[in-house]
């Protein structure tokens, strides 16, 4: 590992701890499109290979000197020397609280990924840190950021529908996208909090901020019924348990869940190379024994508005993408997003199927009027074009005004994760739950808009 003294440009300065799969997302537009304003000063992972990998990536593509690494253990190291305005946490989720709180301490904004952390203790030193720092965090939801989902936003906001009372909201994970969560740590409910805090902590806040409502109780159901051992083998599918990982496994040939890092460059380099220095198997079987999260969950949330969620996620769909209705007093609306299995570079493309429909639809049904089909424009990019607004948005010297306040906080970072927590709560206990009694959400407000 090298460092490097700091430079006493102007450039705002960067430094990302957690050098997966999801750091091109920050870095790249650092190396390249914002460079006149923005620096990397500092990379951090657990593991050299990782870390080395997107250093060459880095200069090769951009030409730039790569950014000095350093071990997770040096992370204190990394901000005392680089001297970072800002760290970017995208290590895995159970960590994020951990590095937010040491780098808020050290006197740095963060920008950490989404959820911002597993569970409402956490939260809590997040929240007391922000309070003794005097800095920021920024969770980083690009959801609210798609075309369509914004477009949901305004027209709630534009009172097309009048109060929302009521949001149905249906999320299907297919068997490609949905299978990866059950592949690597994401499986363990301390590493990930489950689906419900991983995946749903994206939809919790997309309603939130759509309704500009403050959750107040919740109920959860939640089971494994797909993947894990015991499932397959109760399906008669034991063939499938019959291999530790995917990669190299020539029993796998024919398994539709096999997924070998060897056929993606990418996933190999980042991967199976740096299975050595940091015991991490990406390809593990999706139907061994230990999974401990759901693929199956419904939840029901009551907001401080009056208004109420019903909301479920299955992981094992043939099919992806979502669908919404959201009922005011005026009106309602009706919205889908049928996907394509655009995160996953494994062994299968899907595609998307939309029975010749348009596969992003909003219809509009105002009271005692026909409804009527509200356009969206057509996006070709992840997450309906939403991440190169919020690289904008975080790293341009300039970025343009939003009037629909994608930007969230710390507090309504926590906002949605503390749904899901408390969801994880009621299946263990059975019982309703109150956000109030697991974590201070600023009491009083009832609309989203008045968390940071
Ligand atoms: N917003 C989105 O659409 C989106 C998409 C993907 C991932 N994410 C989020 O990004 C984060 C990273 O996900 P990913 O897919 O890149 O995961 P990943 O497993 O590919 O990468 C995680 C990285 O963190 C490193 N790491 C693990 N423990 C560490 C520790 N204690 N200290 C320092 N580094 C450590 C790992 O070595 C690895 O390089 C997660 O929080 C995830 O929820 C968000």
């Amino acid at each position: 590992m090298q460092s490097s003294p700091s430079s006493s440009s102007s450039k705002q300065r960067y430094a990302l701890v957690g050098t997966g799969g999801r750091a091109p997302m920050f870095l790249d537009p650092i190396a390249d499109t914002y460079r006149d304003s923005c620096e990397l000063v500092g990379l951090c992972d657990i593991s050299a290979t990782r870390l080395a990998w997107h250093q060459q990536r880095l200069a090769l593509a951009y030409g730039t000197t790569p950014p000095p690494a350093y071990a997770a253990a040096d992370f204190d190291r990394m901000i005392a020397e680089q001297k970072p305005d800002t760290v970017i946490v995208c290590t895995p989720d159970y960590t994020h609280h951990e590095y937010i709180v040491r780098a808020l301490d050290a006197g740095c904004d963060v920008i950490s990924e989404k959820p911002l952390t597993t569970s409402a203790d956490n939260y809590t030193a997040i929240s007391d840190a922000v309070r003794r720092s005097g800095r920021t965090v920024r969770t980083t939801f690009n959801y609210r950021w798609g075309i369509g989902a914004t477009t949901v936003r305004r027209l709630i906001a534009e009172g097309a529908i009048g109060k929302v009372k009521h949001v149905d909201f249906e999320y299907m994970l297919n068997t490609s996208h949905g299978a990866d969560y059950f592949r690597r740590w994401h499986s363990y409910k301390k590493y990930s909090g489950g689906l419900l805090v991983h995946k749903s902590t994206h939809h919790f806040d997309l309603v939130n901020w759509w309704i500009d409502a403050i959750p107040d109780t919740v109920f959860a159901m939640g089971d494994l019924v797909f993947y894990g051992k015991d499932n397959a083998v109760a399906r008669g599918q034991e063939a499938l348990t019959a291999y530790p990982r995917y990669t190299g496994e020539p029993k796998a040939a024919g398994d539709p869940f096999r997924f070998d890092l060897q056929r993606d460059p990418t996933l190999k380099a980042l991967y199976l190379d740096a299975e050595a220095d940091s015991g991490y198997l990406r390809d593990q079987n999706v139907f061994r024994e230990g999974i401990d999260i759901e693929d199956t969950m419904s939840v029901m949330v009551r907001y401080r508005t009056g208004a109420m969620l019903s909301y479920s996620l299955n992981a094992f769909c043939p099919c992806e993408g979502f669908r919404v209705s959201i009922t005011g007093d005026a009106g309602r609306i009706e919205y889908v997003e049928e996907h394509a299995s655009h995160i996953i570079t494994g062994d299968r493309d899907i595609k998307i199927e939309s029975h010749g429909d348009e596969p992003t639809r909003l219809t509009l049904h105002p009271l005692f009027e026909a409804p009527r089909r509200v356009p969206i424009p057509k996006v070709d990019a992840p997450h309906g074009g939403g991440d190169p607004l919020i690289q904008e948005q975080i790293f341009s010297a300039h970025p343009p005004a939003d009037p629909f306040r994608r930007g969230a906080g710390h507090e309504q970072g926590a906002a949605s994760l503390l749904i899901g927590a408390a969801a994880n709560r009621a299946l263990a206990t059975g019982q309703p739950v109150r956000i109030a009694d697991i974590a201070e959400l600023k009491s009083g407000a009832r609309h989203l808009s008045q968390l940071i």
